[in-house]
């Protein structure tokens, strides 16, 4: 794939979920990772390290503790994008100072960092005709993940990223109209037929083929399932319960 502009590389992204099992060349993924390096972050601190794993095995384990995706496990690598506090922890002890990390302002300038971090990455990885998928499923078991990628106190895997070659073209999904995120000045009223029109657009994708609701109040009707219905039906659920946790026991306290 050979892009014009970089709007046009943003413009063509879709998540891959399903890769060729060529592998990546080890240069390959340093130069993304180079790329990622360029990322602005917090008070030049980088706060975030990237854990890169290439071995077979721990790529199946980390699919079966991502929720079974198998495409965590056909992909070539996979990258966990870590909030990471214990260098600068190094970097304290090194100079004789103790390091506040228990406020949440902390682990948000690390998670920040290693997100736009990792969105760079995904961008350098796209130019190179590679494709990315982010995982928040890395955060499904986060302490077995913890544990198989040796990551040491105040790291926490934000994220993982699945990263290789496309075995096709990704489908590119609509996004919601401009109107329902930029908001000029203050923040305004949002329009429920813009939510609407968004969600006749996914239908149209095909993403929720077959599946249908009752239209509220009007027994015996049916509409499309679109994009409300089934993101309201993922915002219902608790999941992740057990993060607070699982962070505290990395050293984030989040006072
Ligand atoms: C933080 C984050 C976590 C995600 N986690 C997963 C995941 O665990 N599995 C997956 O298949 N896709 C995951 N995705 C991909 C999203 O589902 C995808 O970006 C979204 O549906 C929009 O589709 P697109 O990227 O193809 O445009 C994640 C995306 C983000 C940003």
């Amino acid at each position: 794939m050979i892009y014009t502009s970089i709007f046009d590389l943003i413009n063509r992204h879709g998540s891959v979920r399903a890769y060729r099992p060529d592998p990546v060349p080890t240069e390959t993924i340093e130069t993304i990772v180079a790329a990622a390096q360029r990322t602005s972050t917090s008070s030049n601190m980088q706060a975030y390290s990237v854990v890169a794993v290439t071995d077979a095995a721990t790529r199946t384990r980390l699919a079966e503790l991502c929720g079974g995706q198998g495409h965590i496990a056909q992909a070539p690598v996979f990258l966990a994008w870590c909030a990471d506090l214990a260098r600068l922890e190094r970097a304290c002890e090194l100079r004789g100072y103790a390091q506040e990390a228990g406020y949440v302002e902390n682990f948000l300038i690390a998670a920040v960092d290693a997100v736009i971090a990792a969105q760079t990455a995904a961008l350098a990885a796209e130019a190179l005709g590679l494709g990315i998928c982010y995982i928040g499923s890395i955060r499904n078991n986060t302490q077995a993940a913890i544990e198989l990628l040796g990551l040491p106190r105040l790291t926490f895997p934000v994220t993982g990223m699945t990263l290789g070659w496309p075995a096709a073209e990704p489908p590119i999904r609509p996004r919601l109209p401009q109107s329902a995120v930029l908001h000029w000045e203050r923040y305004g009223a949002e329009h429920d037929v813009e939510l609407a029109e968004y969600d006749r657009a996914m239908a149209a994708t095909g993403i929720y083929q077959g599946r249908q609701v009752p239209v509220p109040g009007k027994p015996g009707e049916v509409e499309d399932y679109g994009w409300t219905e089934h993101t309201a039906r993922r915002v219902t659920q608790a999941v992740r319960t057990d993060l607070r946790q699982v962070l505290e026991r990395q050293g984030f306290t989040l006072k």
